[in-house]
């Protein structure tokens, strides 16, 4: 399984891919907003910055939400680097970018699931990656997970290639849930992959080795 993580912060990056664990970054313009990234060459900028830190795939996503607008961003973020990943909204002008995009030999990653039927059109049109956002559909009472169990059985009866990015994850438990269902990606902010390192019997332990050690080693 991969692991990206989910931020425009470098910091975060930086510190993700410190642990050398990381295979790629998601974005999304609420991401870059937070960051306090505005105005296209800002934003085109801080891209680079992040495709530079990474080896692995950085999706970025476009703004435009027709079909003409969308293509022509995605030719410019494409040229940032060849690392960059096309984030596209999950509509039916976004299927039609996907599926030329993909004739292009153009990566992109299908944002914004909540249904496995999104996710067949968007495998269907081409896409590298879904993204199903786990944590949006638990917000509103809906089992976020299944709907990543649904996508896996769908992709594994055609054998699609596309990836599932599991996305939109607000805990732990949804890595390993995602993990233990197969997604071949599951992309997150920092904090929740902070806390998988931590276990209170790792601490325990570790703390009892090194007094031991320490007893016969003054
Ligand atoms: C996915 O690529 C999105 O950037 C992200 O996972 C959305 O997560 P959120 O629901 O926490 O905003």
């Amino acid at each position: 399984m991969k692991f990206f993580i989910d931020t425009a912060n470098l910091d975060e990056i930086r510190q993700a891919n410190d642990m050398g664990i990381l295979d790629g970054v998601t974005t999304n313009p609420s991401l870059m907003a937070k960051e306090g990234i505005g105005g296209k060459n800002a934003i085109m900028q801080h891209y680079a910055a992040i495709a530079s830190l990474v080896d692995g795939d950085v999706s970025a996503e476009v703004i435009a939400t027709d079909y003409e607008g969308m293509i022509r961003e995605a030719h410019e973020l494409a040229e940032i680097a060849p690392n960059i990943v096309i984030k596209i909204p999950m509509i039916t002008d976004g299927l039609k970018a996907i599926r030329q995009l993909t004739s292009e030999g153009i990566k992109t990653n299908c944002t914004l699931i909540f249904s496995p039927g999104q996710a067949l059109l968007a495998a269907k049109a081409g896409a590298t990656y879904v993204s199903p956002f786990i944590g949006r559909l638990d917000d509103i009472s809906t089992d976020g997970i299944q709907l990543i169990a649904d996508i896996r059985l769908i992709f594994d009866n055609y054998g699609f290639p596309t990836q599932i990015l599991a996305a939109s994850i607000r805990h732990p438990m949804h890595i390993i849930e995602s993990a233990r269902i197969g997604a071949d990606v599951v992309t997150t902010p920092l904090k929740p992959l902070l806390a998988l390192v931590r276990h209170p019997l790792t601490d325990k332990g570790l703390e009892k080795f090194l007094a031991d050690y320490r007893k016969h080693n003054p």
